[in-house]
């Protein structure tokens, strides 16, 4: 055990899942939200089995259901005693062309990764203001650094995302609390098994490590892994609209 305990939204699957099985073995106390209940009660027997006396709390929680939140986190801090870390990561993607798509499925990916996400750390500054401390971590993306096509939606949310988590760092510059943004590439999970490309593709195991470790140091802010992508970020914003347009 660590003394440490970390809350991490969407975490019934992919890399909420991967981050949290990571972090258990570091020691870390657990409080995963999904909306997926039976899937957070599996995780929490695997859990319990491979590391017997660590605390494992789960809590059904829908994101976009975002007047819930906040009780639903104050009672999982509430369980761990404290919350040292809370990690706003829940996403969902949709891929298809504005106007020629069902407008309420972009708008749903704005509500569950714009405003699921401000929500979660509304909460989470609210309740590390009351413990005197905290961190709090996103899941952004590289597609932060671009509009892409058939994504317009997506793209938006996780730019929205890293901007307001930058402000949110200068809102708190003079409090003990920290923030992370973090922009994976690829990193296979469903969120883009059906994607025909995805380049410099890593498994989550090795994503939810280098997470992991990028937490733990509390940087600022991340591509995920750090390299091709953080060389490509800025060569993504420049690359002619022409180019764009076919990807
Ligand atoms: N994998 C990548 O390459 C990649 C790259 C850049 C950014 N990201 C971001 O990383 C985050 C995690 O994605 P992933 O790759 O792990 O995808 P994933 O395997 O599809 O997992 C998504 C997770 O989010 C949860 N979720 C979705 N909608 C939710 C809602 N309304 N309320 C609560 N939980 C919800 C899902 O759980 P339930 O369905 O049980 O609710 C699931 O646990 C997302 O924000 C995604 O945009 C991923």
């Amino acid at each position: 055990m660590n003394n440490k305990s970390i809350l991490i939204t969407g975490a019934s699957d992919g890399l909420g899942k991967a981050l949290a099985l990571e972090l258990a073995s570091r020691g870390y106390a657990l409080a995963l939200t999904a909306r997926r209940f039976e899937k957070l009660e599996a995780i929490q027997q695997d859990l319990q089995n491979r590391h017997p006396g660590l605390q494992v709390e789960i809590a059904a929680m829908d994101v976009s259901r975002t007047d819930t939140l906040y009780d639903t986190i104050l009672d999982l801090k509430t369980r761990l005693k404290k919350l040292d870390i809370v990690f706003a990561n829940a996403g969902i993607a949709y891929a298809g062309k504005i106007g020629k798509s069902p407008l309420d499925n972009h708008l749903q990916v704005i509500q569950t990764n714009v405003n699921g996400a401000i929500a979660t750390l509304d909460a989470g500054v609210r309740i590390f203001r009351e413990q005197g401390f905290g961190h709090l971590v996103g899941t952004s993306s590289v597609a932060a650094y671009r509009g892409f096509p058939r994504n317009a939606a997506y793209c938006a949310s996780k730019a929205a995302l890293s901007t307001f988590m930058e402000a949110l760092r200068a809102e708190t510059y003079k409090e003990d609390i920290s923030v992370t943004v973090l922009h994976p590439g690829y990193i296979d999970t469903d969120i883009n098994r059906a994607l025909d490309s995805r380049p410099f593709l890593i498994d989550a195991k090795k994503g939810a490590v280098m997470m992991a470790n990028m937490i733990e140091k509390k940087v600022a802010r991340s591509t995920v892994p750090v390299y091709p992508w953080a060389l490509l970020a800025p060569l993504l914003r420049r690359l002619p609209t022409s180019m764009i347009a076919k990807m």
